[in-house]
């Protein structure tokens, strides 16, 4: 049996159906996938039922398995996440409440993950979406002037958890994480360029006048964050999404903080280095 793959909006983002994704899956599916993954850089895989080591199983066709970072060596499931505002769980959570700012995963670390999944155990009635942008079609609208520009800056990308995630940092802590980046990613697989900052987490770029860096910084904000580079997931019961952390950022609407929302999220290394 094949796979349907549909497309979600101009921006990014497929629907994947025709599979389930609680048994293994086979050579010609997988290149299927990964074919529209590369294509559409965020995958959803409605109506699914899997277990931990079935979402895990899942992960181990494109990599390794990241451990997540913030957690206890002994911990009993090393790879799994609870994205939740559900307190009473017996593994890793994280995550406020509420709304989120775009912003790649772990790129304040030196290897940031290559995609993540997160599986929709439990859903808000209202909120809580989120909003993927396609970082690559971004990169490429720009003129030929701006690419030029951009050719061969780093930033500095941090972020502190103890702060709120809908405002940038006034001071930055030089005890929490940060890395610094090409300000253009060549993606690993695909050759394509894609802008490689965000709003939450880039601060500045390195060896430019802050004045300078902040007008680059907030004109690739606004540019990537135009309508047309996104699409807004709303988020059903069993949806398994997969996004490609390497060209794609995401963010989170508010939710009610009284509303119940469960994400378990497994992610992927990526055993390559982020290069320009
Ligand atoms: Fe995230």
């Amino acid at each position: 049996m094949s796979i349907i793959v549909t497309p979600l909006s101009d921006a990014l983002g497929a629907a994947v159906t025709g599979i389930d994704l609680s048994q293994p899956v086979n050579e010609q599916t997988l290149s299927d996938i990964k074919q529209a993954w590369y294509e559409h850089v965020i995958l959803v895989f409605p109506n699914q039922d899997i277990s931990d080591e079935e979402q895990e199983n899942f992960c181990l066709n494109f990599g390794e398995l990241e451990r997540v970072r913030t957690i206890d060596a002994g911990s009993e499931t090393p790879h799994v996440m609870m994205i939740t505002n559900v307190k009473e769980l017996d593994k890793p959570t994280a995550l406020p409440d509420g709304e989120m700012m775009f912003h790649y995963d772990q790129c304040y670390y030196e290897q940031p993950c290559m995609g993540a999944t997160l599986y929709a155990i439990e859903i808000p009635d209202v909120g809580g979406n989120t909003l993927f942008a396609n970082c690559t079609k971004a990169y490429e609208a720009l003129s030929h002037d701006w690419k030029q520009r951009l050719d061969g800056l780093r930033a500095l990308n941090y972020y502190d958890y103890g702060l709120t995630p809908t405002m940038r940092p006034e001071e930055m802590n030089p005890d929490v994480p940060q890395w610094t980046h090409p300000v253009v990613r060549t993606h690993s697989e695909t050759g394509r360029k894609a802008i490689y900052v965000s709003r939450l987490m880039s601060m500045r770029i390195e060896g430019l006048p802050e004045e300078e860096s902040n007008e680059i910084l907030n004109f690739l904000f606004d540019q990537m964050e135009k309508p047309e580079y996104i699409y807004e997931h709303v988020w059903s019961k069993g949806d398994l999404m997969m996004w490609d952390n390497r060209c794609s950022v995401h963010a989170r609407t508010h939710f009610s903080p009284n509303a119940r929302r469960m994400m378990r999220r497994v992610t992927v290394r990526d055993p390559k280095p982020v290069a320009a």
